[in-house]
C-alpha cells in the first residue's frame, strides 16, 4: 500500500509518516519546504523518518505534476498548508488562498483524473472553521463562521473537499483538528515558544489575559484519527472534530510547564491578536460513534513528551 502525504516536512506530516512507515506502509511525502519557521526544523523532521519504506518529493503542489505524484498511490494524507491563524491577514493572505485553497483544488482536480485507485483522501482541516462557535461542545454540524482568513481558507478547501466527494464520488473525508500540541510543534505555535523562552530564561509573552480555552490535542491521537479515518468505510465528504478534550485555558497550561520545567515562567501581557477565537472546544461523539477514536493522552502527559523534545531541541542549541 502506497500513502501519500503532502506537507511531510512538517509538525503533523513528519509525525504521520513515521508511524506509517513504522507500521509497513510505503510513503511518498511531498513538501515545498515554505520559509513560514526555520528550515532547519524541517529538515530535521525529514530526517526522522525511516528511510527503508520513505520517498521524499522537493516540490510545490501548485506546480508540480501531480499525476506523476499520485502514480501507485492508494492514500492520501493532505497536510500541506500555510498554517497560523494570527498571521493571516494584510498582504500574507495570498500564501493562505495559495498553500490552502488553490493547491487543495489542483490536488482534488488530479485525484479526480489520475486516482482511480484512491481509498480514502484525508484532508487536514482545522477547528478554526467555527470562529467563536455557537455552542460548546461544538458538533459538527454547528454553523462555521471563521474569525480569522486562515479559517476561510481552511473552510473554503474543506468545502472542495466536501464537493469533490459528492460530486464525483472521491473518497474525501476532512479531520477538523483542535490546537495539536507534542514533540514536533511548530515554533510559531503557543507551547513551543513557551518552553523555548523559559529554557532560555525569557518571558513569554501571553495575548490577552490567558483565560482564552483551548481544546489541545496530542500529536499521536491525530495521527491515530488519520490511520482511523483512512481504513473507515465512511461515505465522501464526511467531516469530524479531532478534539482531545481538554477544554484547558492558557493560564493552566503555564502552570503545568511551570511545573514541568521547575523553572520560574517569566510573563509579558501582550494584547489580543486579531483572528484568535476565545474557546475551542469540539465534541467527538461522531468521530467515537464513527471511527472508534477517542483522545487517549491528557494534557499532562503530552505537556511532558513536549518539554522532553524542547529540551533536546532548544535547550542548547541555536535552533529559532
Ligand atoms: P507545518 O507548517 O509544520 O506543515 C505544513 C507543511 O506543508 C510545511 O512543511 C510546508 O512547507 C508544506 N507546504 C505548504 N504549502 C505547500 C505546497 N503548496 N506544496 C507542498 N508543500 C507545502 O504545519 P502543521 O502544524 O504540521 O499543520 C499541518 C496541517 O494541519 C495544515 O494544513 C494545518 O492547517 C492543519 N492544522 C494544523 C493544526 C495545528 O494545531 N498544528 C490544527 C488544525 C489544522
Ligand atoms: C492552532 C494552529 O496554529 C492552527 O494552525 C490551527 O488551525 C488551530 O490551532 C486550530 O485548532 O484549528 P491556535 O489555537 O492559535 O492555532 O494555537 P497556538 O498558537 O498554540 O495558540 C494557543 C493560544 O495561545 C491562543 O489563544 C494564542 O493567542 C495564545 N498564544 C500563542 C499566546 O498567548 N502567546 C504566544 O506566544 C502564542
Amino acid at each position: 500500500m502506497v500513502a501519500l502525504i503532502t506537507g511531510v516536512a512538517g509538525f503533523i506530516g513528519s509525525t504521520l509518516a513515521r508511524r506509517l512507515v513504522n507500521d509497513g506502509m510505503d510513503v511518498r511525502g511531498v513538501d515545498s519546504f515554505t520559509d513560514y519557521y526555520d528550515l532547519d526544523l524541517k529538515k530535521r523532521n525529514l530526517a526522522s523518518i525511516p528511510k527503508n519504506r520513505f520517498e521524499f518529493v522537493h516540490g510545490d503542489l501548485n506546480t508540480l505534476d501531480l499525476a506523476e505524484l499520485l502514480d501507485g498511490v492508494e492514500f492520501v494524507f493532505h497536510q500541506a498548508g500555510q498554517p497560523g491563524v494570527r498571521k493571516s491577514w494584510g498582504s500574507e493572505f495570498d500564501l493562505y488562498a495559495l498553500d490552502n485553497v488553490q493547491a487543495t483544488q489542483r490536488l482534488l482536480e488530479a485525484v479526480k483524473t489520475d486516482g482511480s485507485r484512491i481509498k480514502k483522501l484525508v484532508y487536514a482541516s482545522s477547528s478554526s472553521v467555527y470562529g467563536n462557535a455557537q455552542r460548546y461542545p461544538t458538533v459538527e454540524t454547528d454553523m462555521p463562521r471563521p474569525l480569522s482568513p486562515y479559517g476561510v481558507t481552511k473552510l473554503a478547501a474543506e468545502h472542495l473537499c466536501s464537493l469533490y466527494g459528492e460530486n464525483f464520488g472521491i473518497p474525501t473525508v476532512s479531520l477538523r483538528y483542535f490546537t495539536v500540541y507534542g514533540p514536533g510543534q511548530r515554533p510559531d505555535m503557543a507551547f513551543t515558544r513557551f518552553f523555548r523562552a523559559v529554557l532560555r530564561g525569557e518571558s513569554i509573552e501571553v495575548y490577552g489575559t490567558g483565560d482564552q480555552i483551548r481544546d489541545f490535542t496530542y500529536i499521536d491521537d491525530i495521527v491515530e484519527a488519520n490511520v482511523a479515518a483512512a481504513f473507515s468505510d465512511v461515505p465522501p465528504a464526511s467531516a469530524y472534530n479531532v478534539a482531545g478534550g481538554s477544554s484547558t485555558s492558557l493560564n493552566a497550561a503555564i502552570e503545568i510547564i511551570g511545573d514541568l520545567t521547575k523553572r520560574p515562567v517569566k510573563i509579558s501581557s501582550g494584547g489580543m491578536v486579531a483572528g484568535d477565537v476565545f474557546r475551542t472546544g469540539g465534541s467527538t461523539a461522531k468521530i467515537v460513534a464513527d471511527l472508534g477514536w477517542t483522545p487517549v493522552v491528557p494534557i499532562e502527559k503530552g505537556l511532558e513528551k513536549q518539554y522532553e523534545w524542547a529540551q533536546n531541541v532548544f535547550g542548547e542549541g541555536t535552533l529559532t
